[in-house]
């Protein structure tokens, strides 16, 4: 939430700095700004909406050349409504400090009342705005800016990444980390730093991540980097796996329709390199055997979609691991008093490694003790450095909001996890060979989903004008139904809900009247018949059926006022299949509804605040 961007080095300028909060916009996209310093003078601008070129460039055209080092910030509004006075970066009462900040300072309250007391004057209704203030107290007793710098945050009670810049020392940006994620970007004759490494690929590939209670001074020719205490630490230099093209659309109108495109890769980069098929299990490198096969129970814990996968990964190690598994969002994993054992194995599935409330679980999990892996698509988030151990999803950047290609990268994963876990727990080497067959075969029954793009578009249409809808589904049908519904509401703003198909009897068949959509999951082998009963009491009381089913199956299509054939696969991997044409309808009715696909009203792609 709330996208950072910082450069220090001579050539800088307003387009380098929109330029790199365009890359982060997926983080927050309510309003932004940016500061450019040059000698004893900040140069500022805060605008409301979509980051534009605008008149960034006239306006700040009297400092190309002189200026030094800039900071620029999309925002998620937290504090405060999305206008300008409220946008970053925020400033001091001389207007000389500016600092840009992605997180939430809990204890702004009583500092804004002490600073007000002092005769600071706020401008703006975010919690940022202390922190100015507060560098320009310290300013006036501390040796140094870097000092007052330090000394401000010891007083801030929250989470934060901030970056900041001073008139009084124009070619530097000072940075901190506690509890939401700054890399560094080191590059020729210039420093970077942003809140992921989006926007840093176009610069350089050498990255520094920082750790909470971290801090940098960042100047054109290197960097320093210290504790929160001012004492050094040194950090390694990591390279950044992607290149430009990998976070630009590449020819598409959306990120989100690339992304669902992908999914033939992205699938087959989950699981390629883990298959052993000799011993009919997997291979996952970044979790030790040891730890697998002592686990008793596992405990997932996520967040939105990654919650779905987790759920669909709770069927999966309970049926070929035989594991007992629970499955807890990550904002209830604190509070839940949740009962970890010796041999409790939590994991965190999260795409961008950085979501707050599964980040606070984990380091609930790890304080009680638990063993902790993460299942995380991006390398060196958060996450997955906390957990320590885990398994990458590698799915390539993900920026469209609504995640597509993580949720099938995550169930991919999951099935190997269960695959392997059961091996090491009685699942025979036929089962195993069964499964890892089943999942090689999924990349190319993705790309047949994908030709079907047309058809899919077309039933859309017929449905964009609807505004409520009802997705059913059983068993590993069901997490997907919640998914399909996410899918839906977030990016065209219906109202849609996720249904265990047998629940609709005890309570949910109320909302079934004439023409009602019902999307009704029924591909799995093994329940088909019981959704052939559902199809039939909808259809009694004529709900509209769009079915997802497998090929061949015209006996449930005849009931359907519309039909999506998947191929046939294993039911424990239906979902990954099965998602693709959901996530296809959500796109094209959004795109009907003339929805902003990539960027949905009120929402961000990267979860940071709790
Ligand atoms: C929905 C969506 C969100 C995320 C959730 C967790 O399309 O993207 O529900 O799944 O915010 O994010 P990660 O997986 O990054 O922890």
């Amino acid at each position: 939430m709330c996208g950072i961007f910082g450069y220090a080095g001579p050539d800088v300028n307003p387009e380098i700095l929109i330029e790199g909060i365009k890359r982060l916009e997926y983080r927050g996209y309510d309003s932004w700004g940016l500061c450019v310093a040059s000698k004893d003078r900040l140069s500022l601008l805060r605008r409301v909406g979509r980051i534009g070129g605008v008149d960034a460039t006239a306006l700040m055209l009297g400092q190309k050349g002189a200026a030094q080092a800039g900071i620029a910030h999309t925002r998620w509004a937290t504090h405060g409504a999305p206008t300008e006075g409220n946008a970053h970066p925020q400033v001091d009462c001389s207007g000389r400090i500016a600092v840009i900040h992605n997180g939430i300072i809990e204890n702004q309250a009583a500092l804004r009342s002490t600073l007000e007391s002092k005769g600071h004057r706020f401008s703006s209704e975010t919690d940022t705005e202390v922190i100015p203030h507060l560098i320009e107290e310290f300013l006036a007793t501390e040796p140094d800016f870097s000092a007052a710098f330090l000394a401000a945050l010891k007083l801030l009670v929250g989470a934060y990444g901030i970056a900041a810049v001073w008139a009084g020392e124009p070619d530097c940006v000072h940075v901190a980390r506690l509890g939401s994620p700054i890399v560094l970007g080191v590059g020729k004759n210039r420093t970077l730093v942003a809140s992921d490494p989006a926007p840093l690929v176009a610069h350089t590939r050498d990255v520094i991540y920082l750790d909470d209670g971290e801090a940098a001074i960042l100047h054109g020719d290197g960097f320093e980097t210290r504790t929160l205490e001012g004492a050094p630490v040194s950090k390694r230099v990591q390279q950044i796996a992607f290149s430009l093209p990998d976070i630009e659309r590449g020819g598409f109108p959306h990120f989100m329709l690339k992304e669902i495109s992908e999914q033939p890769e992205s699938i087959h980069n989950a699981f390629r390199g883990r298959i052993v098929r000799a011993e009919g299990t997997a291979k996952l490198g970044g979790v030790d055997l040891a730890l697998l096969r002592k686990a008793k129970r596992c405990h997932i814990v996520a967040c939105g979609t990654s919650w779905n996968a987790g759920m669909i990964g709770k069927y999966l190690l309970e049926n070929l691991a035989r594991i007992p598994t629970q499955v807890t969002f990550g904002a209830e994993f604190r509070y839940s008093h949740p009962v970890i054992e010796p041999d409790t194995l939590v994991i965190a599935i999260s795409q961008s490694g950085e979501t707050a409330d599964t980040l606070a679980g984990i380091r609930e999990a790890k304080l009680q003790g638990a063993e902790t892996i993460g299942i995380c698509n991006v390398v060196g988030s958060t996450i997955a450095r906390e957990c320590g151990k885990g398994i990458y999803i590698h799915a390539g950047p993900e920026i469209g909001v609504a995640s597509t290609k993580a949720f099938t990268s995550q169930l991919v994963v999951l099935s190997l996890l269960a695959v392997h876990m059961g091996r090491m727990r009685g699942l025979s080497l036929r089962a195993g060979l069964l499964y890892l067959d089943a999942l090689e075969k999924l990349p190319d029954q993705a790309r047949q989903l994908l030709d079907k793009k047309d058809g899919i578009a077309a039933i859309a249409h017929r449905y964009a004008g609807f505004n409520n809808f009802l997705y059913v589904g059983r068993l590993y049908e069901y997490p997907t139904a919640l998914e399909g519904a996410l899918k839906l509401k977030e990016i065209s703003y219906i109202h849609a809900e996720g249904v265990q198909a047998a629940e609709m009897k005890h309570g949910p068949f109320a909302l079934i009247e004439p023409g009602v959509p019902v999307v009704l999951l029924a591909a799995q082998a093994e329940i088909r018949d019981k959704m052939m009963g559902n199809a039939h009491e909808i259809a009694a009381r004529q709900g509209r059926i769009i079915a997802v089913a497998q090929e061949g199956d015209e006996e449930i299509a005849k009931l359907a006022a519309d039909v999506i054939f998947i191929p046939k696969t294993l039911d424990p991997l239906v979902p990954i299949l099965e998602v693709i044409p959901l996530q296809l309808f959500a796109y094209y009715v959004a795109v009907a509804r003339g929805c902003d696909v990539d960027k949905p009203r009120n929402l961000a792609k990267s979860v940071t605040v709790e």
